[in-house]
């Protein structure tokens, strides 16, 4: 077949997780380490795709043969991703932080021995994968991911809807399977046609069966 049939078509992958400053020293966060969303911009980029991704802090380097734009906080992460549309494909793999300090500290906060801490005071996060969903620009073809411990399927099929999806790739990360931050993932692909299952297998090799399917999905409608 086509070695390149992603060629001409553009993609925005997310990846990593975002940090969402406390004070200039602390922050909050979810466990990621990008190793997924890295190896899928690489697997759209190997198949032709000229692939933008926007990454969160993360220890890994910045795949070969993709523009890798680095951010911190998930305002900032809408904001890359916004900027990068018109695409084709979007495949939204960050484990975006929920919440955010309302307001945070300008200067480090000081602990009181023996005083009970202030309070932090939450503020929802813009929903990335649900904006690029819903958008006038949106992508053809607009993918997330579901990191779920319980009905991994019913809310991954929920999200396709709440989100403006076509795919959810469904992971169980209880703490058992050794997926977060391993080196293997085990998933379940959710669209309207139905659910495919996929063997445990390298993260690599994921983003790269991923990517195929999202080529056929190109191809075929
Ligand atoms: O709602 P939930 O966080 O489970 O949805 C996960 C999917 O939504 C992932 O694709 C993730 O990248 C995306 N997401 C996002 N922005 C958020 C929260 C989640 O893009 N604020």
């Amino acid at each position: 077949g086509n070695p390149k049939p992603l060629l001409g078509r553009k993609a925005i992958v997310t990846s990593g997780p975002t940090h969402e400053p406390i004070d200039p020293v602390r922050y909050i966060a979810n466990r990621s380490s990008g190793k997924q969303g890295h190896a899928i911009a690489a697997a759209l980029a190997a198949l032709g795709a000229e692939v933008t991704l926007v990454s969160g802090p993360v220890t890994i380097p910045d795949p070969l043969g993709v523009r890798t734009i680095h951010v911190e906080r998930a305002e900032e992460m809408r904001d890359a991703v916004l900027a990068a549309l018109p695409a084709d494909i979007a495949v939204m793999v960050a484990a975006v932080a929920d919440w955010r300090v309302a307001s945070s500290a300008g200067e480090k906060i000081k602990k009181q021995p023996g005083e009970a801490p202030a309070p932090l005071h939450l503020v929802e996060n813009p929903d990335i994968l649900k904006t690029v969903g819903h958008h006038a620009m949106r992508p053809k073809l607009v993918c997330g991911f579901a990191a779920e411990t319980q009905s991994v399927i019913e809310n991954a099929r929920k999200k396709l809807e709440t989100k403006g999806a076509d795919m959810i790739v469904a992971n169980d990360v209880s703490a058992e399977t050794g997926i977060m931050g391993g080196e293997r993932n085990s998933v379940r692909v959710i669209s309207r046609d139905g659910v495919d299952v996929w063997p445990d297998m390298p993260k690599g090799d994921v983003a790269e069966k991923l990517a195929e399917k999202i080529a056929t999905y190109f191809a075929t409608s």
